[in-house]
């Protein structure tokens, strides 16, 4: 257990010292001639989306089905891994997810509107870019709110601590305004995920600077900034990578732990715990 959380504290620390040591995986070579990068259309009127930018994204780039509908866990990994460099591990826990708020789950196909369901299994209050479930619409993207994070931001770039405190000021007005609040231990996680997810897809999974233009569009436009010189990072954001930056923005913010969680390197990736049980299920996917 011990050795589990200091291990990759160690891997970052010399990946940060020594950046161009680092490897340098071909996912590069190959994402940047993917037409896919380029070929962004907003949805149509029949198409669904979810309260995630970026799986939205991702099927606005035909990443995943640009209607929003059938996801299946083996074209999740597969548009997750060719458009954000995601690993197996985050994006068969996501299909998870997708398949648990599914009215049919096994028919193996979740619609991306099926994670809207307040509370479950991603959708809470609180959000960086959406109003509560308690003032009515808690799926679209709201300027307001986003405004409020990105008000931390300075010099055009994110980092740690700035990232940090533009989340937990996001929960404070939420807290402030909705009665109804529901932020437990499993919000606070999820919620420091998102951070980290948002920082890792739109720079890299060690540093959390990211250009505060990239977070723009894909949070404003879902939309992945290649035109805007973005590019995938070059190496694999896993649940790793995100547990390790959980812990360090809850570290570097101001935000207190709810009550009984001890906060480690190990959180995030407990609460994917759900996917730990299958993952030889996944194994087996990702080879089809
Ligand atoms: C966005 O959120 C603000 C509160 O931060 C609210 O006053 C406003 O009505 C919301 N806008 C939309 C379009 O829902
Ligand atoms: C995965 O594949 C292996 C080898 O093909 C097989 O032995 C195993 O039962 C499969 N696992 C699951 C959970 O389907």
């Amino acid at each position: 257990m011990k050795l589990y959380t200091v291990i990759p504290v160690v891997g970052v620390t010399l990946v940060q010292a020594f950046p161009g040591a680092a490897p340098q995986p071909a996912t590069e070579v190959r994402a940047a001639a993917d037409p896919r990068f380029t070929q962004w259309r907003a949805p149509g009127p029949n198409d669904v989306r979810s309260p995630c930018p970026g799986l939205n994204s991702l099927a606005n780039h035909g990443f995943l089905n640009r209607n929003g509908k059938g996801n299946t866990i083996p074209q999740l990994i597969a548009g997750g891994k060719a458009g954000l460099n995601m690993g197996a591990d985050f994006m068969g826990g996501i299909g998870l997810a997708g398949l648990a708020a599914s009215p049919f789950p096994l028919l193996g196909s979740f619609d991306l509107n099926d994670l809207d369901k307040h509370n479950f299994p991603i959708e809470h209050d609180g959000s960086l870019s959406r109003e509560d479930a308690f003032f009515g619409n808690d799926y679209s993207f709201n300027q307001t709110d986003f405004n409020m994070l990105l008000s931390h931001f300075q010099g055009g770039k994110t980092s740690i601590k700035t990232a940090s405190e533009g989340k937990y000021a996001r929960v404070q007005d939420s807290r402030r305004r909705n009665p109804t609040m529901v932020y437990g231990a499993r919000e606070f996680v999820l919620s420091y995920g998102e951070t980290a997810l948002y920082l890792q897809t739109m720079s890299d999974p060690f540093s959390g600077v990211a250009n505060v233009n990239y977070i723009k569009s894909l949070f404003e436009k879902e939309k992945l900034p290649y035109e805007l010189g973005w590019r995938p990072s070059t190496q694999e954001i896993t649940l790793l990578t995100l547990g390790n930056m959980v812990f360090e923005l809850f570290g570097a913010g101001p935000e207190p732990a709810p009550e009984g969680l001890k906060v480690t390197a190990d959180t995030y990736k407990n609460a994917f715990e759900v996917v730990n049980g299958v993952l030889p299920i996944l194994g087996n996917l990702t080879t089809l």
